[in-house]
This record gives structure tokens, sequence and C-alpha cells, in this order.
């Protein structure tokens, strides 16, 4: 045989082998929703990072204090997961546990299959420690509709480098549909989710859906879950999620008496433990001007303002209604902000009593902890005229200082 058809020979056989390998190498893997973070019961040592992928794959998430990672490129830590261990929509929520306290984190996401393999971006983040009493945090609600306008609220939050993010409901237009989460909520919030735990409540077009339950890492409370209602500290702050819907849910009377009876329970504990400041957050605002929702949610509110009036409540947050309004009723601040990318609505005429400020705005709120006080400010976002969104600059629309509920333990009887 001429040597050259020997060679032919042996080139095609390693092609035919290259090809072959090629054709059963796996396709690269995808993050549907790219990593976002959640905190569950004690975010001082613990913060969990979720993401989904397009099929169940193992994954490792490395992470180390910030400082290391930005003077070497590299993490100290490392935690792996089968890819068995994700939801049946192939979500993953792993918890990074031992961390120190008021530390601030790198962190990445590496999936491998095959040759194939996908990095996450490095994402930050910081731990809570027990006495931490000067940070930042943000809220907003009402994210449906519109992703675009959700995204422009997303942008001015992150200039503020929040410490977290509370969601105050209606994150997406339908919850049980899992299109709207993986190609509108999680695209528009991914900026921040990466860098900063998200929190946050059913409202009604979640639905009480298995997606909702899915797709978040929170603190247990109670109800479905586990966690329909739930309650955390972060520093000097006690922070309280409940559910609005419940009353139409089956069993809803009775699921709203526990979830009442945690409430009393929690707040009790809260002072007992001499946390600082108490913010709640829920849907349904029990008072609003709305044009719609006027005079708000007065079934709610007979049986839940007493008792945010009796445990010296600091604020309390809702959405619901496509706007902004301030209220204070019987000494309790009820703030309603639902400017995160839904349809903005206006108010009534005559505002209902107690109602102090108002404004039709997509806008996020600010909340600032310093010591013995805290300053809630209301940034605009934009303004619409007709469909379209003229952005505004980020000086407060409203802002107001509340002292603390109590003063910390060491300072108590002093
Ligand atoms: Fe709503």
């Amino acid at each position: 045989m001429h040597a050259w058809r020997y060679w032919i020979g042996i080139g095609a056989v390693i092609l035919l082998l290259f090809i072959g390998i090629g054709l059963h190498q796996p396709a690269p893997p995808v993050f549907v929703r790219s990593p976002y973070l959640g905190i569950e019961d004690d975010p001082t040592t613990t913060v969990v990072v979720s993401w989904k992928l397009d099929r169940p794959l193992p994954g490792v998430v490395r992470f180390g204090p910030w400082t290391e990672y930005e003077k070497t490129g590299t993490f100290s830590s490392a935690v792996s997961v089968s890819a068995d261990s994700g939801t049946e929509d192939f979500v993953y929520h792993v918890p990074l546990s031992g961390l120190s306290p008021d530390t601030e984190y790198a962190y990445r996401v590496d999936i491998k299959v095959g040759l194939a393999s996908r990095e996450s971006d490095v994402g930050r983040f910081w731990t809570a420690s027990s006495d931490l009493d000067h940070f930042v945090f943000t809220v907003y609600g009402d994210t449906r509709t519109y992703p675009d306008r959700h995204a422009l609220v997303v942008k001015a939050m992150e200039t503020d480098h929040p410490r977290f993010v509370v969601h105050t409901g209606d994150l997406v237009e339908t919850g049980g549909v899992e299109m709207l989460w993986d190609e509108r909520f999680f695209p528009a919030v991914a900026p921040l989710a990466a860098d900063a735990p998200y929190l946050t409540v059913l409202g009604n077009h979640e639905q009480n859906s298995p997606q909702y339950y899915e797709g978040f890492s929170l603190p247990s409370g109670g109800g479905k879950d586990g966690k329909e209602w739930w309650s955390v500290d972060y520093g000097t702050v006690h922070l309280v999620g409940l559910d609005t819907n419940i009353l139409t849910l089956p069993h809803g009377f009775r699921l709203n008496r526990e979830q009442i009876s945690w409430l009393k329970e929690d707040l009790a504990a809260a002072k007992a433990r001499g946390e600082r400041f108490i913010f709640v957050f829920f849907h349904h605002p029990l008072f609003s001007s709305d044009l719609e929702y006027a005079p708000g949610n007065t079934g709610l509110r007979t049986l839940w303002h007493p008792i945010f009036k009796e445990y010296g409540v600091t604020a309390v947050f809702s959405g619901h209604c496509h706007n902004y309004e301030r209220l204070v009723e019987d000494g309790v601040n009820y703030i309603v902000t639902g400017g995160g990318g839904a349809p903005l609505s206006g108010f009534t005429a005559d505002p209902i009593p107690g109602s102090v400020k108002r404004a039709e705005l997509l806008h996020y709120i600010r909340v600032t902890i310093s010591g013995e006080q805290a300053e809630i400010e209301m940034v605009p976002v934009g303004k619409m005229e007709g469909n379209s969104v003229t952005q505004l600059p980020p000086e407060p629309f409203d802002s107001l200082t509340v002292p603390a509920v109590q003063t910390s333990p060491s300072t108590l009887g002093s």
C-alpha cells in the first residue's frame, strides 16, 4: 500500500473520532436565571445563592471575602451541589453558611458539563452583624407589566448599594406563568439581586403560585412552605413580611388567625430582644387614597392596625396601588410604594384623613438606618408622559426621620 493512502486512512479515522466526540458533547449550560441572593434566618452568617438552569446540572459556588478576591482574583471557599439538588424546574438554592459577620464577600457560580462550562459574573454581598446599626436598604413594589420600567427602578436602586431589598408584591402579571418570571421579572432585577439579598411578600398577582415559593429563599415564619409570612432580624432592625391575600384562600379565616397570633408573638419577641426598629411589609394597604382602592383594606385594618399601634411598629410598607403615598395613623407610619413598573394610578380628589404626601411616579423607598434614628425617603425614578418615561433626578420627593422604637439593650434603663 502507498504510504499516502495509509496516512489518509489514519487522518479520516481521527476526523471521524473528533466528529463523534463533538456530536456526543452536551450543549453548553444556560443560566435561565443568573445568580440572585436571598436570606433566611441568620443573615449574620448565611446568605443563599440561587439560580435557574436549562436542565439539571451540578454546580459549584466559589466565594470568599471581597478584599481577598480583589487582591488575588481567587476564592478561598467553595460549595458543590449535585444536579438533582434543584427543584423540578431546575432552580437551585445554595446557602453559604459559616460566614463572618459584617463582611463583604465575592462569589461566582460555575456550571460544568462535559467539556462545556459556564461561569456567572462575580457578585458581591455583605453579611449583617447583630449590632449593625448603620446601613441602607430599599423597598419597592408592583413591578408587573413593564420590565423596562422595572429595570429603570432597579438601576436607580443599585446606586444606593443596599444591604438588601424588599418587594411589596405583584412581582409579575400572573404568578403561575413560568415565562413571566424567567423572561421578564428576573432579567430586570438581575443586576440588583446579584448583589443584594431579595426579600418579598405575596401580591394578588402571584396567585399563591408554586413558582413564587420555588423562586425565593425567605426567612421562616408560617403558612404555605413556612414562608407565606416571615420575619428576620437584620442588625438592629426587625423585618416582618405578611400575606394580605390570606382571606381569599381556602380556610382563610383560620389561616389569618394563625398569622395574627404568630405576628403578636413575633413582635413581642422582637421587642424583648431590643430590636430598635420594626418594619412590616405586605401587599394591600390598610390605608390609601388611590383612585380605585381608597380608603384601603378596611377588613384587615380592623384586625392589624391595633397590633401595629400596640407594638410600636416603626413603619408599614405596602404596594398594590401603583403610586406613592405616606400616611400617619395613630402614630404609625404607613408607606404605599407601588411604583416599580406597573401602570401608574392617581388619587381621589379628597385624600383620606392621615394622608401626608402623594405622587404618581415610578419610584422606590430608601431607608437609612443611623444609630437611634432612621430616614425613610421616597426617591423618584421617572414620570409617565403618555406611554413614555421621562427620567427624574434622584432628589427625594418626600422624607421622614423616625426614632428607634426603643433604645438599644445596652442603654435600656440608663
Ligand atoms: Fe396588587
